[in-house]
């Protein structure tokens, strides 16, 4: 039987690229003969300040918006993370195993310290301002392998930034077993969407869109209103390059551009292109695109809007979803601690 499980942060309005990326997979993994276990990531976020407040509304929202997406209460166990015991505790047995050099290699890790610039030694050691990353963050591939693999996944669905993550996860599985001489956990795959649906920033389309882009203008939020969206597309980086073609490296803006029509229509590249080859210039392009996003989203946009005026409906949904989710991480946990001599 295929055990599903992934993960989203609930720090600001979930994106495109999180949509096309993974949301989009996750309502479609729904089948017979699977079990599936979305969590709201809490636990994550806080690797970041989070202001309580707001984090707490924003758990919700994303909750709101998993559904919106397509994420079925029926079918789906939909919860969050800090509300289910065991995914610090197994994560913390992982830290005693875990060396630091496997978390230090994380690109994700490497890149917070570039932007902090301070060295990697240095961002552990130095207890000056600049150095005022924290243990959690670095910390956090041993959660992510924690909230994986205390359900026993046997799949998880992500975007392509997520596969060096999801490789430790596999890593730490294996060397959980041969630390204590069990084949108690299973190698988890990822699921990864093609390439074509990793999704660019509309200011720099060399990287990815992300929640933590200074910009707004850089990404499309899955609830911004179609003005926006348009207003959002018109300005995306493109080239001074006549007509259109495709060629990721030449033309990363109009390629991105390109790469979301497909995926919004739910067509290949290929016919993507060849749907627009009246097209003249990026102008027109924009202007296609940005109709696609705008059909392609607005049902569930509509879906969110009814489910934020239930706040009540969405709490249940957690709050049954965590009770079922604590099942299942108790069991791991008992075999877990048997295994360790924690019992
Ligand atoms: P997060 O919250 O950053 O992103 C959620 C999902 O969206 C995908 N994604 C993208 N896909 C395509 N194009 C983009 N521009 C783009 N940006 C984000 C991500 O790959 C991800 O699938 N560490 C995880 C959360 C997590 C998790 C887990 C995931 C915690 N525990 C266990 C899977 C399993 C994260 O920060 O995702």
């Amino acid at each position: 039987k295929r055990i599903i499980l992934s993960g989203i942060q609930p720090t600001g309005s979930p994106h495109l690229g999180n949509f096309l990326g993974a949301l989009d997979n996750w309502a479609r993994l729904q089948q017979k003969d699977t079990m599936t276990y979305y969590a709201v990531v809490d636990l994550h976020a806080i690797t970041m300040p989070q202001d309580p407040k707001v984090l707490r509304q924003s758990k919700h929202d994303m909750a709101a918006a998993l559904l919106a997406c397509g994420v079925d209460p029926k079918q789906s166990v939909l919860f969050e993370q800090s509300k289910v015991r065991g995914h610090t505790e197994l994560g913390w047995i992982f830290n005693c195993i875990t060396p630091v050099g496997w978390l230090g290699r994380m690109t994700q890790w490497k890149s917070k310290i570039e932007k902090s610039h301070v060295s990697h030694a240095q961002a552990l050691l130095e207890t000056s301002k600049s150095a005022s990353l924290k243990m959690g963050l670095f910390d956090y591939p041993v959660l992510q392998a924690a909230d994986i693999l205390i359900y026993r996944a046997t799949h998880v669905p992500v975007g392509a930034d997520q596969m060096q993550h999801l490789e430790l996860s596999r890593d730490i599985a294996a060397l959980f077993n041969s630390s204590f001489k069990s084949k108690y956990f299973t190698k988890p795959e990822a699921i990864i969407p093609p390439a074509t649906k990793r999704v660019m920033s509309l200011r720099d389309p060399t990287n990815k869109m992300s929640k933590s882009d200074p910009s707004d203008l850089s990404r499309i939020n899955l609830f911004d209103e179609p003005k926006v969206i348009q207003q959002k597309v018109n300005r995306a980086m493109t080239d001074s390059v006549k007509g259109i073609s495709y060629d990721v490296d030449q033309r990363p803006g109009v390629s991105n551009l390109i790469n979301i029509y497909a995926a919004v229509t739910n067509l290949s590249v290929d016919d993507a292109l060849k749907e627009m080859a009246d097209l003249q210039n990026s102008q027109q392009l924009k202007q296609a695109v940005s109709d696609a996003i705008i059909t392609r989203i607005q049902p569930i946009q509509a879906e969110y809007v009814k489910l934020q005026a239930d706040p009540a409906y969405v709490q249940q949904v957690l709050k049954d979803g965590a009770a079922k989710a604590q099942i299942t991480a108790n069991q791991t946990m008992e075999q877990v601690y048997k295994l360790v001599g924690l019992d």
